[in-house]
Order: C-alpha cells, then structure tokens, then sequence
C-alpha cells in the first residue's frame, strides 16, 4: 500500500470557495451581478495607468509597494509604514490566519460571515468558531460569547457579504474592549465606501489607538480593479512587521500598483460610483420589497433577497440565469433560501425588478 503525502489538518476539511457564475448558457447579453462588482468599472485614469507598464514588463516590482502606500497614506492620512498591500484583501485575510493562527487555535467569525474567513482559518490548522447572528445582522454578545482560551482572532466584515448589514461604531469598539488583548481583531471593510450612515466607521481610529486591532480594504469594489487583485491592511506596527515576514516578497505587481495609485486619487470617480450606488441601492430595496418580497436592509452595494424556501430561490435564480440576469445563489453562507444581488446599472436594476415581478407573478 502506497503512503501518500499528507495535507495539514484541516486543509481537507475545506469547502473550496465558489466564486459567483459569470455565464448563462445560450443567452446572449449577460448582466453579472453575482460578485459585488461596480457597474461603473475602474478609473479611465486607472486602466491609462496599467496600460503604461507594458514597456517595463522585463523589471520586477518594488517589493514594499512604497509608493501605493504612500497614495494611500494620502488619501486616509495613515503612516504609510503601517500599510501592507497584498493581491486583494484575500490575501491579507490569509497572511493574517497564517501569521497568527496554529494548530488548536479558533478564531471566530459570525455565522453569515465573509466564506474566506473560515476557509484561511482552516489552511493553518485552526478551527473556525461561528458565532450567531441576530437579524443577520453579527451580534457582539454572541461574539464574546464565543470567546475561550484558545481564541487568537475575531474576523468581522462590517458591512457583512452578503447580508449588506453592518455594526455601528460603538458596538464595534463596546466588542474590541471586551476582547482579551491577545485576540487579533480584524475589521474587514470592504464595502466601507458605499456606507451612508454617521454612526458607521471602517476601524481607522480603533486600529490607530489599539494594539490588537487590523482593517482591511480592497481595490476590488469600488475601485473597480477585481480582475488586478489589490487589497490593503493597517495595522500596528508589530503587526505589520509579522505580515511583512510572511507575504510574497513581490505580492504586488507593478501593474497593479499603477492602477491602484491613478485609482485612490481619482476621487471624482470614486464620488460617481458612490452616487450611483446610493441612489440605485434604495430604489432596489424599495422595488424588491414592494413585490412582497423580504429583503434585508443592506449599506453596501448589493441586497440579500430572501425566498419563501429553498425550492423557491432555486426556482428564482434559474427564472433570472435564463434571462441573462446572474446573481449569487448563497447556499454556502447558510442562506440556502436567498439570491444576493449586486446593484448593476440601471439597465439591470430595472431589468432584474421586472424579472422578479414576472416570477412572482405581478407587475412591477
Ligand atoms: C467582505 C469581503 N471581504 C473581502 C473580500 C475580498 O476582496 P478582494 O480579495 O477582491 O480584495 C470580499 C469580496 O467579495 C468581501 O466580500
């Protein structure tokens, strides 16, 4: 009998991460709108920008990604020093499980978190804890809850994928102060551009005054730079130096870099997708909840859509594909009775309400 080598543990016990479908097989025009992408696309200043290294493709990258943080540090006012870049915020999220989690570890996540949360936990041999949700919206006291002796990190998303809800600041910081100290807490804020309400912060002044506190950011959503894969952390210091060990010393390439500097100083651009997406999110949410459909209240830039039962998304989602109208079918986020739908143009958004309507048979 052939022994054969052997993955850690935990690393079989992955359920692979599905990204969201982009074809509907014989529909000719397809509307994707099953992975949180902008309607507006990148910065035209961005996609200049990216064009441009390809006269230079010969030299590698430099390797601390100096100036992107430096547009970064501009943009936020953060010390640049304490910024690491990675390709996308996946990879930070698994530099961090790497750097911080081991064998016998848990680290907490709610119960509709972010997939890839769990999914780096356990690559290192750590177990993922998830901690109820209330109204799908996390719940700081079931997070504290879950907290024991072997926790070494709490990852929120704020606002959440795929439920859109999110965690005022008070409760953000009422949770970091209760958690013991050597707990690394990582806010991911992914969709924090899209967020219209004052009470909402992305974690910069929690990781500026804290020891143990990481924020995440991607180029991926507003920005509309998915395909380069840019992400970026800030974090304290000791932080960042254990993450600087650890990720690939050319993580980002000099493509990407260009486009993310043209993209993070093209505000105006960045104004027109949060407009875009304020307006046409709450007319998505109104629509949607006119049919009689449940829909949860979502600050990001896409709305969870909730069916009667599983038979009927199922249903829902392939009325929709055969349209050419692609949302996410979110069986994997313990929502088998729900399609996520990202806020499209205004094209798609009128034509995916008219769709439903037709599947729920009224008229919009
Ligand atoms: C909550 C959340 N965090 C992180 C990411 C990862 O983004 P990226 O790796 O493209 O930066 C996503 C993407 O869907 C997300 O929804």
């Amino acid at each position: 009998m052939s022994v054969l080598p052997q993955p850690r543990p935990g690393v079989l016990e992955i359920s692979p991460y599905v990204p969201g479908k982009s074809s509907a097989p014989g529909v000719a025009k397809i509307y994707k709108l099953s992975s949180n992408e902008t309607p507006l696309g990148p910065s035209p200043k961005a996609i200049a920008a990216y064009h441009d290294v390809a006269g230079h493709l010969q030299d590698y990258p430099e390797g601390t990604a100096a100036e992107l943080r430096e547009a970064i540090g501009r943009a936020f006012g953060l010390d640049p020093d304490r910024i690491v870049c990675g390709a996308g915020s996946d990879d930070l999220l698994n530099l961090l499980a790497r750097a911080y989690l081991a064998d016998g570890d848990e680290a907490i996540h709610t119960t509709h978190g972010f997939l890839v949360y769990p999914i780096a936990t356990l690559g290192t041999g750590a177990k993922p804890v998830a901690a109820p949700e209330k109204n799908f919206t996390a719940d700081v006291d079931a997070i504290l809850k879950a907290v024991t002796a072997k926790t070494k990190m709490v990852f929120l998303a704020n606002p959440n994928n795929p439920t859109g809800t999110y965690l005022p600041f008070d409760e953000v910081k009422r949770l970091h102060k209760a958690l013991p100290p050597h707990v690394l807490f990582v806010l991911d804020a992914a969709y924090a551009e899209y967020v219209r309400r004052n009470d909402y912060e992305a974690g910069i002044e929690l990781v500026a005054t804290s020891d143990n506190v990481v924020m995440t950011r991607t180029f991926s959503k507003i920005h509309g730079l998915a395909a380069l894969r840019l992400g970026w952390m800030y974090g304290p210091a000791h932080v960042v130096d254990a993450v600087n060990r650890i990720r690939g010393p050319f993580n980002v390439n000099t493509a990407v870099m260009m486009a993310g500097i043209a993209a993070i100083e093209d505000t105006a651009h960045q104004q027109r997708a949060s407009e875009h997406n304020t307006r046409w999110l709450a007319w998505l949410l109104d629509e949607i909840a006119k049919l009689g459909l449940k829909v949860t209240p979502s600050v990001a830039n896409f709305v969870l859509i909730h069916f009667a039962d599983v038979a009927t998304a199922k249903k829902a989602d392939a009325f929709l594909t055969a349209r050419g109208l692609i949302l996410r079918y979110v069986a994997a986020y313990k929502l088998p009775h729900c399609l996520r739908l990202t806020v499209g143009s205004e094209e798609a958004n009128r034509l995916v309400v008219k769709a439903l309507a037709e599947f729920m048979g009224k008229s919009a």
